[in-house]
């Protein structure tokens, strides 16, 4: 068996190699997770026809506007063909369910099953000629990672943080639900953002590790119909992130719900 030492120099060394051909921070990090859908990712669902991995979701040019999702590269589906999680769910629900948009409808543009992966807005090159090329695994997401449209069974998503409560007139307002954790927030570019600190000590600073809460100004009789804060899919995951899952911390002792829920 060698010494420990050697195993850390090598690991050392390992680290150094990824580091010297990693050109961005993004790439080094969403390159090896089942995101890379381009010809180099890891799998299980991979496509010959490029080596780009951003273009599946992003593009610098012509993205679909109709959610608050960046120069998204995909087309999103009409939100009433989705079925959300709401009182016929549970008896327990506080907060008022949104129709399926901002962040969460472009996760479902994938995990919903209902175009192929190659689908895209704006393909690589000049102007949009189809993509040649063939799927390693399926051209969409199978088994749990198929979510389908049917989000009954899911953890519910567009749904007011605590209970409501919270919202633009009342930025640190009280969660409805005292069963919650106080948010943050910040103003940028005039709106203002919340998110939950997962720190042990709170640093009121929005980073990536952090809860993120997604602003919504939606109409109806269980909304302030003023900016508040939502829980989304990219709430709990960060799509770029190597950590398991996707989640935006470890989910170790249940972490990852303890961040919000006070249980
Ligand atoms: C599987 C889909 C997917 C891929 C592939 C992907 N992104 Fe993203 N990206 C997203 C989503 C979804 C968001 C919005 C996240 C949010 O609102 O929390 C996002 C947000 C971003 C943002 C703004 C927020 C942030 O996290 O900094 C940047 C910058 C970004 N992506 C760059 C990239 C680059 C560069 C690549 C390729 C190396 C890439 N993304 C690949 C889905 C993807
Ligand atoms: C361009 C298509 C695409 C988009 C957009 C996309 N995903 Fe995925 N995602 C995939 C594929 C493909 C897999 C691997 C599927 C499988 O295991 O069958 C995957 C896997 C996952 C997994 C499981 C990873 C694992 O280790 O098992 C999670 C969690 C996930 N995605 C979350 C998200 C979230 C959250 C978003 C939006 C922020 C998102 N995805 C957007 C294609 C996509
Ligand atoms: C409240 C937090 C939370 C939200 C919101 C959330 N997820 Fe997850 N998700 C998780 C956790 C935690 C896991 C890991 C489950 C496990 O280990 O089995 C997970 C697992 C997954 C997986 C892997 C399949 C599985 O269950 O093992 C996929 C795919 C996924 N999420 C996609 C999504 C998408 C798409 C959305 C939005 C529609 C979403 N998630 C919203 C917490 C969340
Ligand atoms: C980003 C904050 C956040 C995180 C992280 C989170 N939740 Fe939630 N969760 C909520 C909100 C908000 C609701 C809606 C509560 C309501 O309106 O009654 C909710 C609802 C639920 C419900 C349904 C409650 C009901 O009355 O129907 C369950 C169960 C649940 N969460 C479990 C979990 C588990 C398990 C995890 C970890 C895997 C988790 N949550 C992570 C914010 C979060």
């Amino acid at each position: 068996m060698k010494p420990y030492h050697l195993y850390l120099k090598r690991l050392g060394f390992a680290v150094l190699t990824v580091s010297a051909f990693a050109w961005t921070g993004a790439s080094a990090e969403i390159e090896l997770t089942p995101h890379n859908l381009g010809s180099t990712g890891p799998g299980p669902n991979t496509f010959s026809g490029t080596a780009e991995l951003c273009v599946f979701c992003h593009t610098p040019h012509g993205g679909d506007t109709s959610a608050a999702v960046p120069l998204w590269n995909r087309t999103l589906a009409d939100p009433t063909t989705y079925t959300t999680y709401s009182t016929t769910s549970s008896t327990s629900i506080d907060g008022g369910v949104a129709p399926v948009g901002s962040v969460s409808i472009a996760c479902l543009s994938c995990h919903d099953g209902t175009q192929a992966m190659d689908t895209l807005i704006n393909t690589p090159g000049s102007g949009s000629v189809a993509l040649v090329g063939t799927w390693t695994g399926a051209d969409r997401p199978q088994g749990l990672a198929d979510i389908g449209q049917n989000l009954q069974n899911d953890h519910p998503i567009g749904v007011q943080y605590g209970g409501g409560g919270i919202n633009l007139t009342a930025p640190t307002g009280a969660p409805v639900d005292p069963d919650f954790v106080d948010p943050e927030n910040r103003v940028i570019n005039g709106t203002t953002v919340w998110w939950v600190d997962t720190e042990a000590t709170p640093n009121g600073t929005r980073e990536k590790t952090d809860m993120q809460l997604y602003t919504r100004t939606v109409a109806g009789v269980d909304f302030a119909g003023e900016p508040e804060p939502f829980v989304e899919c990219g709430s709990c995951h960060d799509p770029h992130t190597s950590t398991a899952t996707f989640l935006r911390i470890a989910n170790t002792g249940s972490a990852v719900c303890l961040a919000c829920h006070s249980k």
